[in-house]
């Protein structure tokens, strides 16, 4: 069971482009294009709320998949919706982000994900998501 769902939220379309100082220059598709040497990813990205937890439902329940590897941008902070539907399905989440949103903006150090995820990995760039892939598939 070595597949691992990663959904990115709004905003992290424009990797690579976005904020590179904060993001860094490298893109999602890179970042997957090494992950698929090690393992079996799906990807799924959506700037919409909804999209995200339409997602989150249709396959939070395949029990092919070791979990889910969430990066829900900006929605961390806000979203009361995604974090019931984490709690709604069966399979692990973890939490990740590309920043280490303790050391930026207060705002950030809040998240309505974290309670309801299996961990949280922040801070380690595009590197996060494979640390949050192994933690899914090793634990
Ligand atoms: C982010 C951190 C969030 O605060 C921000 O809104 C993002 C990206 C990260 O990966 O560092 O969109 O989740």
């Amino acid at each position: 069971m070595n597949k691992v769902l990663i959904i990115n939220g709004p905003n992290l379309n424009l990797l690579g482009r976005r904020e590179p100082g904060i993001y860094g220059s490298q893109t999602m598709e890179t970042c997957l294009e090494q992950l698929r040497q090690l393992y079996e990813i799906e990807y799924f990205q959506s700037n919409h709320e909804g999209a995200i937890i339409d997602k989150l439902h249709e396959v939070g329940f395949d029990r092919t998949y070791a979990g889910i590897v969430l990066n829900a941008g900006a929605y961390t902070h806000t979203s009361i919706a995604i974090a019931d539907a984490i709690s709604a399905i069966e399979l692990p989440v973890v939490e990740v982000h590309i920043s280490n949103v303790h050391s930026r903006e207060p705002f950030r150090r809040d998240s309505k994900i974290s309670p309801v995820c299996r961990g949280v990995i922040a801070g380690f760039g595009l590197d996060s998501y494979r640390l949050g892939v192994e933690a899914l598939i090793h634990s």
